[in-house]
């Protein structure tokens, strides 16, 4: 099985690249930019291919597999998936933006017949809250309702910053019968207990709003960050900045600020970090939570993506629009490093 990973060069995609590289898998580095791409290519000791993404489709030639780490993936997502659609190719990213989510779920039956899978989100956005959500489903079949909480120290890299920016624009969103619902963004609060008493936490676009609809068939959905009061006062004023977010130039100038000042959390805290998860679904009669341990984002990121190329490598069964817990399972998440079992009341 060879895989192309995309974007290889980000900050993101060159750790998953050195782990999957030490993991012994055959992998051809890519991106846009020849010297980076061919630099870290020449530095692991394996192949490499340059190219812009609308010249995706003629260089995909003996892939099986495109893991795609070029965000933000509102961008880079659709040209990939066209690429993997028209030659076979599966497709898996790590987006955590709920537009790209939707738009792969609409491609379902298109890879079903090109005989692929789509499998976005298989970085920390959404594998632990997918999997924790699909467990819940497990323990509560009937369940109408999910609420999911991540509580993370938080250090991210401009990449992910950029992306942020990227949607901030779009403000709040849940899920209502199964439909997506904008809100201004930190509409809602409340106290979730991650196992050390209760902590508070705002409401948050992630990813899971859209996925655990897929992984579960729970028609209403919420998902929140712990965030001090401050943080919420900000999220709350963040409508009043997002006006002019929507202006091009003041965006793509933000995103360029982020790109060169941040940087990604170091080696030291992506082994130090710890993040719990929380998830709790209810039918209105019956409720059940769950909680999960896993290592810092960045570092569950990169095994969870290499794990699934894996996978997929081993699986050629896999077809249509996937998400992590369709795709492998809800213990999936306790098989990656560092990661504690479910705990259940
Ligand atoms: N799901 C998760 O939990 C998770 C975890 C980590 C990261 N992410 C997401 O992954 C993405 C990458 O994060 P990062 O920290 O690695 O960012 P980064 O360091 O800025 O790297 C981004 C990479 O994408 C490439 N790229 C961006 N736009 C492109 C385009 N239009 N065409 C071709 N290449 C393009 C960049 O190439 P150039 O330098 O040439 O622009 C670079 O190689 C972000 O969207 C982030 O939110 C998600």
């Amino acid at each position: 099985m060879t895989a192309l990973i995309y974007g290889a060069y980000g900050y993101t995609g060159e750790l998953i690249a050195r782990e999957a590289v030490d993991r012994g898998l055959d992998v051809v580095l890519a991106g846009r930019n020849g010297t980076k791409t061919r630099g870290l290519a020449f530095q692991l000791g394996v192949d490499s291919c340059v190219f812009p993404l609308k010249d995706a489709r003629s260089h995909l030639d003996g892939i099986d597999t495109v893991l795609n780490c070029a965000g933000p993936f509102s961008k880079t997502a659709d040209p990939m998936v066209e690429a993997c659609l028209a030659t076979g190719t599966h497709y898996l990213d790590i987006t955590g933006e709920i537009p790209v989510f939707e738009a792969l779920a609409e491609r379902d039956r298109d890879a079903e017949e090109a005989d692929v899978c789509l499998l976005p989100g298989i970085g920390f956005d959404v594998v632990p809250t997918d999997c924790l959500a699909a467990h819940l489903h497990d323990r509560l079949p009937s369940a109408t309702q999910l609420r999911l909480g991540i509580d993370t120290p938080g250090s991210v890299s401009g990449g992910t910053l950029a992306t942020a920016l990227d949607q901030v624009d779009a403000g709040g969103m849940i899920r209502r019968g199964g439909a997506l619902k904008s809100e201004p963004p930190g509409s809602r609060t409340r106290p979730i207990d991650f196992g050390t008493g209760p902590t508070h936490a705002v409401s948050a676009p992630m990813g899971d709003v859209s996925t655990a609809y897929y992984s579960t068939g729970i028609e209403t959905i919420e998902v929140y960050l712990t965030a001090p009061e401050y943080a919420e006062y900000l999220l709350r004023t963040s409508s009043y900045v997002s006006p002019l977010l929507a202006i091009p130039t003041v965006k793509r100038g933000l995103q360029a600020l982020a790109r060169a000042l941040v940087t990604g959390p170091s080696e030291r805290v992506r082994q130090r970090d710890r993040v719990s998860v929380w998830g709790e679904a209810t039918d209105g009669d019956r409720t059940v939570t769950s909680r999960l341990e896993t290592p810092e984002t960045y570092a569950l990121t990169i095994d969870a993506a290499t794990t699934a190329l894996e996978r997929i490598g081993s699986d050629t069964d896999l077809t249509g629009y996937q998400t992590p817990a369709t795709a492998f399972g809800p213990a999936y998440v306790l098989d990656l490093d560092g990661v504690e079992e479910f705990v259940d009341e």
